[in-house]
């Protein structure tokens, strides 16, 4: 495979920046989509490169790295070192961007080690842009350079302004991962940065007298994209827009919604290292004995007969925790439910929950911090999986349910609406039924989702087995939408956006 690969001819060469990738550094889904997107792609032939900045985590984990350049970046601290390497696994090359005053730090990407944003984020990230959109026009000398840059969230928000500026610059697809999440900072941080001063517009960076990293993405990009259909529709209203509806209106022409897939490797319950006992659809008595294990590592009674239900994920607003938080007591009222639970995010929602599992001690399992191994050891034993999510973008947790065998219960908007289908009588009759869909974004209409769960476990348990199976046999893999993503390299390659500035 290596040896071939030496040898071949590529399609497009595509640099990939995020702020986060799977397996070198991850606070939640993008890093999911940064580690498989680029596997996928170079599967497709295509060379993609991966940039990222160099946290201390990520050159742990990638091991062996090169320095390729060494190079000044406008209001950097000191020299930007450009290192090189290769995720194991996958085989995509990864360069990362050293400058440890802003990125050898304890703590996760955005945030220090007790949660409050880094002061200089957009320091730190602006330095990254710049970094890579010297290394996009092949300023560091590596005789490389790419048909387009894919960047991904506000992170990344400043290459295609940037870029603007080259006379021969690459192609540009920007990826909203999550559009309440903005890099919204002060004029006197557009100033300190010494940004090129035409920036500063209403057609550039400036938000509501404010400088915004991700309308400077959504602003200068050939294409936008963000991570599923419904989501490209919801974020152009004013409910989901967060104030960038009207932008993303005005250019829908270049704006589309593509389905993440998931890395089928690293989620394969037949495979996965982090479970005890692996499963298919033909050995789902197995699966029972993830359940069993789970409630064990919860320190809950081992109950056969339980309904486990399970959540993994941000504890954030976003996510509808609070609205789990509500129905808890209720469902402790009946028999045989338990609930285990997994996230970090806000203090006030932390608390809460180790509330719960102090009241209900065989009930309800917490476990208040980042767990890889536990979070696949819940989408194994659980039976329904928790996502009342105000907004989701796309969501994987849902899809990593469907593979795993545990039913969703999941609310219809985003990525949620494009990928669950929920139970009724046509459902279960036409064998499309996947999960547990409701509307409101409100503990009553989670209550009732999860009360037809309940009923469907308890009264009809052989139709729960033939829904569950419908679920491990949907098939959310990369290959449609990586193909996707390189049509939609094609059509930014051969339309570049007009500058914004200059059309005026
Ligand atoms: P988001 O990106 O909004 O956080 P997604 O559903 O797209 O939501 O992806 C979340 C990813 O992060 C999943 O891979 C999930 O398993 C993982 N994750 C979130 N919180 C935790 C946690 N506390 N421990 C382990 N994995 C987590
Ligand atoms: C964001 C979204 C999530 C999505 C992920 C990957 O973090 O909140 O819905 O799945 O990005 O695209």
């Amino acid at each position: 495979m290596s040896k071939k690969r030496s040898r071949r001819t590529w399609g497009l060469k595509i640099l990939f920046a995020a702020s986060e990738a799977h397996p070198l550094i991850k606070t939640g889904g993008l890093a999911d989509v940064a580690g498989s997107l680029p596997a996928a792609l170079r599967n497709l032939g295509h060379d993609v490169r991966l940039v990222l900045p160099a946290y201390p985590q990520a050159l742990e984990r990638l091991g062996e790295v090169e320095t390729l350049a060494t190079f000044e970046v406008v209001n950097a601290p000191e020299p930007v070192r450009l290192l090189g390497g290769r995720i194991a696994k996958s085989g995509v090359p990864v360069y990362l961007v050293d400058s440890p005053p802003y990125f050898q730090r304890a703590g996760n990407p955005y945030t220090s080690p007790n949660g409050a944003d880094w002061q200089d984020n957009a320091d730190r990230f602006a330095l990254f842009c710049r970094a890579v959109v010297q290394l996009a026009t092949d300023r560091l000398g590596l005789g490389w350079k790419p048909d387009l840059v894919h960047a991904n969230d506000w992170q990344t928000g400043l290459i295609a302004p940037l870029l603007s500026f080259e006379p021969q610059r690459p192609a540009t697809l920007f990826t909203i991962h999550n559009i309440a999440y903005q890099g919204v900072f002060d004029h006197a941080a557009f100033n300190r940065l010494q940004l090129p001063t035409p920036l500063w517009s209403m057609n550039g960076l400036e938000f509501h007298h404010h400088f915004s990293f991700i309308k400077g993405g959504i602003a200068f990009s050939d294409i936008i994209s963000t991570v599923s259909p419904t989501y490209a529709q919801e974020v152009q209203t004013p409910e989901y827009g967060y104030g960038l509806e009207g932008l993303l209106h005005h250019r829908a022409d270049r704006f589309v919604g593509v389905l993440n897939g998931i890395d089928y490797e690293v989620w394969n319950p037949n495979t996965d290292p982090l479970i005890e006992h692996p499963f298919d659809l033909d050995h789902l008595a197995k699966r029972r004995q993830n359940t069993r294990a789970l409630q064990e590592e919860f320190g809950l009674p081992p109950d056969e007969d339980t309904l486990l239900f399970g959540y993994v994920g941000r504890l954030v607003d976003q996510k509808g925790v609070d609205l789990i938080l509500q129905i808890i007591p209720g469902l402790m009222e009946r028999t045989r439910i338990q609930i285990v639970m997994l996230g970090t995010g806000d203090l006030w929602l932390e608390q809460h929950l180790d509330e719960m599992a102090e009241r209900y001690p065989d009930r309800v399992g917490v476990y208040i911090g980042y767990d890889e191994g536990r979070a696949h050891r819940i989408e194994a034993g659980c039976d329904a999986f928790l996502m009342p999510s105000r907004f989701e973008p796309c969501g994987l947790n849902q899809l990593y349910s469907l593979r795993y065998g545990a039913l969703p219960v999941v609310r219809r908007t985003g990525g949620l609406a494009d990928t669950v289908v929920d139970t009724h009588p046509e459902t279960l009759a036409n064998g499309t039924a996947t999960g547990f869909v409701f509307d409101d974004p409100n503990a009553s209409s989670l209550w009732s989702a999860v009360d037809r769960a309940a009923l469907l476990y308890r009264e009809r348990p052989e139709e729960w087995g033939k829904v569950m199976k419908n679920g491990m046999r949907q098939d959310f893999s990369w290959n449609r939408s990586a193909e996707h993503y390189v049509e939609l390299y094609r059509r930014a390659i051969a339309n570049p956006m007009p500058n914004p500035l200059v059309m005026g």
